[in-house]
This record gives C-alpha cells, structure tokens and sequence, in this order.
C-alpha cells in the first residue's frame, strides 16, 4: 500500500469514528455555532453577478480538469467555461501549458476540437500555425507579412498541475507568481487531496448539467443533507442519514461526509471490520466551484465525480460540467459500464430533484423584494461556508449571525 492510500485509508477510519459516535449519541454533529441570515439578493443582483465573473472566475485558478484527461505529451482540450477560450496543451516535456485560443492574425479560433492529440494547431480562417508551446511556426504566403510574425505567437495563459488536478486562469500571470498562488490558495487542503491519487484516474463519462439558477443556489445543493428527507426521498434518504455528518475546513476549501444507513450495524461489530475503504465517501469543495466527491449515490461504492459550476452571464444561468473517473484507471467492459450507471444515477437525481427545485426557488428569490432574506441553519454549515468565503473573497458583507436580525424579525422566527 502507498504512503497515500495508508493516509487515505487512516483518515477515513478517523471518519468513520466520527461518524459512529454521533450514531450513539456519544458526539454531537458537526454543525455551525448557530444559524445564519443573508440577503436572498447575494443570488440575484447583477452588480454582484459582475463582481463574481471577475474575481472569482477571471482571476482565481479553477480546476479545468483532471491530470489523466491531458494523458500524454501532445494531449489536448479546451476550457472555455470561464468565459474566456482556452486550450490546455501538454507539450512534449510532460508540462501543462494554456493558451487563449484566439489567433494572432485576425482572432479566429485556432483549436476547433474539444479535444485531441496534436503538437500543431492550425487556424482554420487563413491557415496560420502554433506549435505546442504556443509559438508561431507557419504564415502562408509569408511575403505578404514580412515583419509581422515578432510577439504573434499565442497569448500564455498560467496553469500549474497539483495532486492529479489542472488548475488554469483565465487572465495572465507569471509562472513563478501563479505556482505560488495555487499553492497558497490549496494551502493545509493539499495533502487531503493528494492522498486521494488523484493522478490514476481515468475519465469514464462526461456531460453538461445545465440549471435556470445563481451558480451559489446550485452549489448549495452540494453543501447540506438536510434536503435528503424531503427532495431526495426516493434517491438518497433510504441510504443516508441527513443528520450525522462530519465536516472539515481547510481554509475557503472543505470535506464533507454523511453516515450510510448500514453504518449502524458497525455500532455492535470491532473496529477493525468496518469497511471504512468503500464505505466513507466524501464531498470535497475545492475554492471557488469545483465538487471533487470520492463516493456514490448507493453505499460501499467509490468512484471520482468532478461537478466544476460556472455561470453565465446573467445572474439565474448556470452549466455544471460533470464528469466521472474509475480511480485507478478503467480495467474492464463491466467496470466501464459501472461507472457510466453510476454517471447517470447522479445526474438523475442532480437534474430532477437538486436541480429542478434550484430553478425554482432561484425564480422565486428574484421575485422578493430588496432586503428579502434566506436563512442558513446549523446543520448547513458548509453552506454557511460557501457564503462566507465568497462574500470576503468580492468584499461585500458575509451572512450575519441570527442573533444580529432585527428584533422583529427575529420574534417572528
Ligand atoms: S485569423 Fe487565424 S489565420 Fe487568420
Ligand atoms: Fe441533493
């Protein structure tokens, strides 16, 4: 066994025992101090909408996927999901390199597949040609450009590769500064995901999720069982217990697991038979909008699921671009098919319950008039997190203790 997976394997007995104790009632949940309120315009006011592209999106590092979706020297893909065209390139050294996909000539679109493997991308406008590492190598009827071609090479985008996960973003920086930014951003969350291995997976399946709602209010749906009972009836709540739930914090970054419903079994069993290697599965959320979850909607099941959330241009668009990883590489026809159901069990229950009430009570809070509000309980403190780290991060004023609601709102509740 790896130093990484012995780690893996440690911290989710740890869990595991978190977990059993709030079972016994021995342990209280891991919940907020207290509830907390915030103005429902935080999802619908286009002036924060604006100021949420910016820094959040433009100039913060995202995952734009993972290590193996970039397998070898020469491999591919696009990432235009911050709103700005990319391509990501692993050049012949093994480094992954980004560009803006947007030709130097007259701005056409250099790369048009989603993905591929190639070590020289062609515009289809004119004919101009990029070498792996962005430089210009070919004009056609090159006379007619005596002179141009100095500084025309493609614009560099920074991107760095952490723990298995390609981090990118959107506006410029230096290497040097860029590397230290993604390292200070994952700060003490680093070792938790590189634990995980997460340069052995390979991508099974992908898709597009697209909701009617504020990227937050989609992203929410990730940060509480609380909703199991109720939205999830059917899907979830017969195999989770909503209540019992172990949360970590790593800076704007956070770990979150509930309790299977067999787990209480292990409550009259020794320690050492549980089953904390296919039974603990966890929520990760990686600053600003990346889900990482290490489990499966059915129990004793553990794939990689990213749900990387961007939104569009107004405040109620969002697109969830999910995709799904056998850990350590795919092995076989049924274990291909395994993944590909468990894929479209989770977009199931995403798109017909998490996300079908998300377009609903989004259209709803844009109804409400100004200084509405939504109220955080204990048990959402992840959700509670969320709110806080995005609302520094833009530097508007966080959700407030309920404590600190008006005295007649407050007697109301
Ligand atoms: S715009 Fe690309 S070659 Fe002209
Ligand atoms: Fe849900």
């Amino acid at each position: 066994m790896s130093v990484a997976a012995e780690r893996l394997h440690a911290t989710k007995r740890e869990a595991a025992r978190r977990l059993t104790a709030q079972l016994r009632g021995t342990s209280p949940p891991d919940w907020a101090p207290g509830p907390a309120v915030q103005e429902a315009a935080a999802y619908t006011d286009p002036v924060r909408h604006a100021a949420e592209l910016k820094t959040l999106f433009r100039e913060t590092p995202l995952v734009a996927c993972l290590s193996g979706d970039l397998a070898g020297p020469g491999s591919f893909r696009r990432f235009d999901e911050a709103g700005v065209p990319i391509v990501i390139v692993r050049n012949r050294q093994g480094a992954v390199r980004a560009f803006v996909n947007i030709c130097s000539h007259r701005g056409a679109r250099v790369v048009e597949e989603a993905q591929g493997n190639a070590h020289r991308f062609t515009c289809h406008f004119h004919g101009w040609t990029f070498g792996a590492d962005g430089q210009l190598v070919g004009i056609p009827q090159k006379d007619g450009f005596a002179g141009c071609a100095q500084g025309r090479g493609l614009t560099p985008l920074p991107a760095a590769e952490r723990h298995g996960l390609v981090f990118v973003q959107a506006t410029p920086a230096s290497p040097q500064d860029f590397a230290a930014r993604v390292d200070a951003l994952l700060g003490n969350f680093a070792p938790e995901l590189a634990m995980l291995e997460l340069e052995g997976a390979e991508q099974v399946k992908n898709g597009v999720l697209p909701v009617a709602a504020n990227w937050k209010y989609a992203l929410d749906t990730y940060g509480e069982g609380y909703h199991f009972a109720a939205l999830h009836r059917d899907t979830i709540a017969p195999h989770f217990r909503a209540d019992v739930q172990v949360y970590d914090r790593f800076g704007p970054h956070h770990r979150v697991t509930w309790a299977a419903k067999p787990m209480t079994a292990w409550l009259d069993q020794p320690e050492v038979s549980w089953d904390v290697d296919s039974m603990i599965g966890w929520v990760h959320f990686i600053f600003p909008n990346t889900i990482l979850f290490t489990g499966s909607v059915q129990p004793g099941r553990g794939y990689i699921t990213l749900f990387r959330h961007f939104p569009g241009a107004a405040p109620g668009e969002t697109k969830t671009y999910k995709s799904i990883y056998a850990p350590a590489g795919i092995h076989s026809d049924e274990q291909r098919a395994e993944i590909e159901a468990a894929f479209d069990a989770t977009a199931y229950v995403v798109v017909n319950e998490d996300y079908m009430v998300a377009a609903e009570g989004w259209a709803n809070l844009a109804t409400l008039p100004a200084g509405a509000t939504v109220v955080y309980g204990r048990q959402e403190v992840a959700v509670q997190h969320f709110h806080m780290e995005f609302a520094a991060a833009i530097g508007v004023p966080a959700p407030w203790p309920v404590e600190s609601v008006p005295a007649t709102e407050a007697a109301a509740a």
